[in-house]
């Protein structure tokens, strides 16, 4: 019997769609090394999972021919589907369609699967690989985009939204990525910027490439506006794979368990000597995080930005965390601009998502210098103090060594409702390091004394050894328990599992004013 010409109908127009710009074009975006989206999508998601919606969208413009060139799906692909069994959407930018470049029917596509994801909270992934606005559209085109700024915008802290950069990102079509919660992008072949060099080459008289310019170790290590740089693509969708394993579906869930072999009562003596005796020298506080974790699997974001500070999600018990810890392996752990906005959008972050957070302290205070002042340390210092005072989810602090001054309170100290802060023997919690604190109070006594260099060595011992342990803290119950390094892990094992149902709130507001 012949196949009824309805049904052969629908299968062309879908083969049709299934060519995106057709042939040729595929082959030149195979040629750039990049994937087509559809090929992105399929890799994406669980096999045969992918419930496509919209696929026989065309655009509705009548200017410059274009109303003779009609591409079915219009340049976007569109949908939902599972990944490892969790449900997601997706929107797939089609180079090979005009450029990826955004109609008012693609804005439309994008809009509609946005407002599905936040009816039913799941993730949203955007997989961006433009020209931009559709130039041919005009205004209308830029319409569409703010639809999805919007759409962005109220769709934060409600699901999580992640962006793969995949090849160009330009102009305004930048801020619906930098709205969203993890901007992923690809060595050599994504870029991200505002204006293009051709630009920068008018306006500023400097000569930059596109990489330079807006790739992707630019953007993970100078501008911190990606977090995670991938070398290719298939590396980009398996890191957006394993970042959702650790996050709720939507910020009324929590994230999800999985079974643990690694012994809660693991103990590892290495930690008992990892922090050196001589308070100056570097250690690594990533070797601290993976001998404590389970089976030491950090999954570090942000890892080229502000290195002073590092910040990733883990498990303990199975159950993911978000961790903040200071770095004395770098700029000795001190707070600067980019590490206190890092750990500040981190912080904030994990709150909206109910994702517990772990503290490793090692911090010598704020940087000083004029570069920091005038850039605003203030002000950026004053965004991580304020996310981890708003945080309400299960907050515990681990110092392994220095906690001083307004550092000291900042990072998730007891005051600003940590539940649980632990100290290692090695900590040392004080206003000020033991020589700066001598020199100010002890200067009379000092300069007076007949040999000035052995005074203040010998009242800087003193000092140090008055005030440069955690002890004073534990007098006063800032820190709740001075613990054996050793014993750290089951010790937050615990210390997470007494926090499960924590319940804490923040008095009813419209939403507070972050020092931005
Ligand atoms: C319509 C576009 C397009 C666009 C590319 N194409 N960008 N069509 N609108 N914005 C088309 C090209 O005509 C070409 O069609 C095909 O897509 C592939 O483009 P190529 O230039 O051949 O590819 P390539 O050499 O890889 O260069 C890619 C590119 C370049 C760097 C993206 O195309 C480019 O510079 N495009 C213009 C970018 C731009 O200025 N966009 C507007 C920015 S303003 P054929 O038929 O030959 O295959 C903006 C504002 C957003 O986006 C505002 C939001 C608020």
């Amino acid at each position: 019997m012949s196949q009824d010409p309805r049904i052969t109908r629908l299968r062309e127009l879908k083969a049709e769609a299934l060519l995106g710009g057709g042939e040729k074009r595929i082959e030149a975006q195979h040629a750039k090394k990049k994937l087509t989206a559809r090929e992105r999508v399929e890799l994406l998601l669980d096999n045969g999972s992918f419930e496509e919606m919209g696929m026989l969208v065309t655009h509705r413009s009548n200017n410059f021919g274009l109303e003779k060139e009609k591409y079915l799906g219009d340049g976007v692909i569109t949908g939902s589907g599972t990944i490892h069994g969790r449900l997601v959407y997706v929107f797939s930018q089609d180079f090979t369609v005009f450029g990826g470049s955004l109609s008012e029917a693609y804005a439309e596509k994008i809009v509609r699967i946005m407002d599905h994801a936040m009816r039913v909270g799941a993730p949203i992934i955007g997989l961006n690989d433009s020209g931009g606005a559709r130039i041919q559209e005009g205004v209308v085109s830029l319409a569409g985009y703010a639809d999805i700024f919007l759409r962005n915008t109220t769709a934060s802290g409600v699901v999580p939204q992640i962006s793969a950069i995949l090849g160009p990102c330009a102009g305004g079509a930048v801020y619906s990525p930098a709205i969203t919660d993890f901007v992923i992008m690809t060595r050599n072949t994504s870029y991200m910027f505002v204006t293009g060099p051709d630009v920068v080459k008018t306006v500023t008289h400097e000569a930059v490439t596109k990489e330079e310019l807006g790739g992707a170790m630019t953007h993970a290590s100078k501008s911190g506006v990606c977090h995670f740089v991938a070398d290719n693509e298939v590396e980009a969708l398996e890191q957006i794979k394993k970042l959702l394993s650790y996050l709720p579906q939507n910020n009324l869930e929590d994230p999800p368990s999985i079974a643990c072999d690694d012994p809660t009562d693991r103990g590892d003596k290495e930690l008992d000597t990892i922090v050196p005796v001589n308070p100056n020298k570097p250690y690594d506080i990533k070797d601290v995080i993976h001998r404590i974790i389970d089976q030491g699997d950090f999954f570090e974001v942000h890892a080229d930005f502000a290195q002073n500070m590092v910040v990733g999600f883990a498990r303990l018990n199975g159950r993911p965390i978000g961790i903040v810890a200071n770095q004395p392996a770098f700029l000795a752990g001190v707070l600067n601009i980019d590490a206190s906005v890092k750990g500040a959008r981190f912080v904030r972050f994990c709150d909206a998502f109910n994702i517990p957070l772990l503290v490793f302290e090692d911090v010598p205070g704020f940087l000083p210098g004029t570069d920091q002042e005038w850039g605003g340390i203030i002000r950026h210092g004053a965004k991580l103090l304020f996310a981890f005072a708003e945080a309400t989810v299960p907050k515990v602090t681990v110092i392994t060594r220095k906690a001083y001054g307004g550092a000291y309170d900042v990072m998730n100290s007891k005051h600003i409702r940590g539940d649980f802060n632990y100290a290692w023997p090695s900590a040392e919690i004080a206003v000020m390091g033991a020589k700066g604190a001598t020199e100010i109070i002890f200067r009379r006594d000092i300069t007076k004394s007949d040999n000035p260099a052995a005074t203040l060595e010998k009242l800087t011992a003193e000092f140090a050894d008055r005030f440069a342990n955690p002890y004073s803290a534990a007098e006063r119950g800032y820190v709740d328990d001075v613990i054996e390094p050793h014993e750290t892990r089951q010790r937050l094992i615990r210390a997470f599992e007494r926090l499960t149902n924590k319940v804490d709130l923040n008095p009813k507001k419209k939403h507070g004013n972050i020092p931005l």
